[in-house]
């Protein structure tokens, strides 16, 4: 039985949540699920806006047969290869042979990588500014490579004012039935794991987001379409301002995070007497994570969100503890910048984290030291307090 929803009188949601898929990319932890977005145009010709992932083939088949009712599927517009929203692009062709692939050439190219079928005389290869007209709705092509893959398009309806957004605009979180921002309190409840999902997905990609902002400046739209998540269709201008800030690596609030890493707790516990300090200096917006316990993806979000961070670590094999040293990669591969940090560094014989860490975090954009790193060997002694103290003092200076 079909389990679609009407997006507008003639704009079908085909799509469908994956709640027991454990790990996104095998990646990031899901502990809510994920969506898959698909939407069916029912005009004087029927257009699929991209497929879904192979977890929801069913439901999703099942959806788009039931939105055609009985009508043949002319397009199927492909915006983005990645396979959770391409899988079902095989299966789609053998069950609609005379579908026509709406595409630009890297997403043909990506095809011919991904399937085996055949693709010549089924391809409308299309470029920035090309358009599509379905009968009453016109799609024009506009280009967004990097968010979050070369090949990524979006298809930007001018008739009902509608942007088809790929990736962009999405979250983590499955559905709980209501599949519009407007209607599940988005800003409350979805919006850590909408950060978490940009963050980790495309934060690297700043400028390409930037990028596509600026071509939806140009645009009059009324509903974003995202390809995971909830449709907006109210407060467009609160998503798009996250995405503006977080892709200008512009901090949302003033705050910090202090992320420890501890082998038997005496770095946890320099941490602790640090978040207890900033506490009673009147700080609030603090989070204290142990690097080792909490999946990065979720320190990555804070630390895109907040304007300070200390990262606490022990040596390890002459360098960095290492989950704090995966921590280190991810923030450089993530491209985070414009931040203030502050260093904490543990070591019995040879300490050296604190160096090895101010170096890695040096090489990034804008990122200023705060205070001095305090180093201390295996455990804080009641006479290193003071240094503790100034550096507490130094970030409480540096939130003002
Ligand atoms: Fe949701 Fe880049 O795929």
């Amino acid at each position: 039985m079909p389990c679609t929803q009407k997006v507008t009188d003639d704009i079908v949601w085909v799509g469908g949540s994956d709640r027991r898929l454990a790990l996104f990319e095998n990646v990031f932890p899901l502990p809510d699920g994920i969506s898959y977005n698909a939407y069916v145009i029912l005009d004087e010709k029927t257009a699929l806006m991209d497929t879904a992932d192979a977890a929801i083939a069913e439901r999703f088949l099942t959806n788009v047969e039931g939105a055609l009712a009985g009508r043949k599927l002319d397009y199927l517009v492909v915006n983005h290869m990645e396979p959770d929203h391409c899988a079902m692009i095989g299966e789609i062709v053998r069950r609609y042979p005379e579908i026509k692939l709406v595409g630009n050439t890297k997403t043909f190219r990506f095809m011919e990588q991904f399937f085996d079928f055949p693709l010549q005389d089924r391809c409308i290869t299309v470029k920035e500014g090309d358009t599509l007209t379905l009968g009453r709705h016109l799609l024009h092509f506009v280009m967004a490579p990097m968010v979050h893959w070369p090949e990524v398009m979006m298809s930007y309806d001018s008739t009902d004012k509608i942007l088809f957004s790929a990736d962009a605009f999405g979250t983590f979180g499955a559905f709980h039935g209501p599949i519009f921002a407007d209607q599940i309190n988005f800003q409350v409840r979805y919006v850590d794991e909408a950060r978490r999902y940009y963050t980790n997905i495309v934060g690297k990609y700043g400028p390409q987001v930037q990028a596509v902002l600026k071509k939806a400046t140009g645009l009059d739209i009324a509903i974003l379409c995202p390809l995971h998540g909830p449709i907006w269709r109210k407060d467009l201008g609160w998503i798009l301002d996250k995405y503006d800030k977080w892709s200008r690596y512009e901090p949302e609030e003033k705050g910090v995070v202090i992320a420890y890493g501890s082998m038997y707790g005496n770095t946890e516990a320099a941490a602790e007497e640090l978040a207890n300090l900033l506490a009673q200096k009147g700080v609030t917006a603090l989070r204290l994570y142990d690097v080792s316990k909490t999946d990065s993806s979720y320190l990555i979000s804070d630390l895109f969100r907040f304007s300070n961070f200390v990262l606490a670590a022990p040596t390890y094999n002459n360098g960095v503890y290492l989950p704090m040293n995966a921590l280190l990669h991810d923030i450089a591969a993530l491209n985070l910048q414009n931040r203030q940090y502050s260093l904490i560094s543990n070591g019995s014989w040879a300490p050296i984290s604190g160096k090895k860490m101010d170096e890695a975090l040096n090489k990034l954009k804008g990122m200023q030291q705060v205070g001095e790193t305090v180093q201390f060997r295996s455990s804080l002694k009641a006479e290193q307090l003071p240094q503790l103290k100034a550096l507490a003092q130094a970030i409480c200076d540096s939130l003002k």
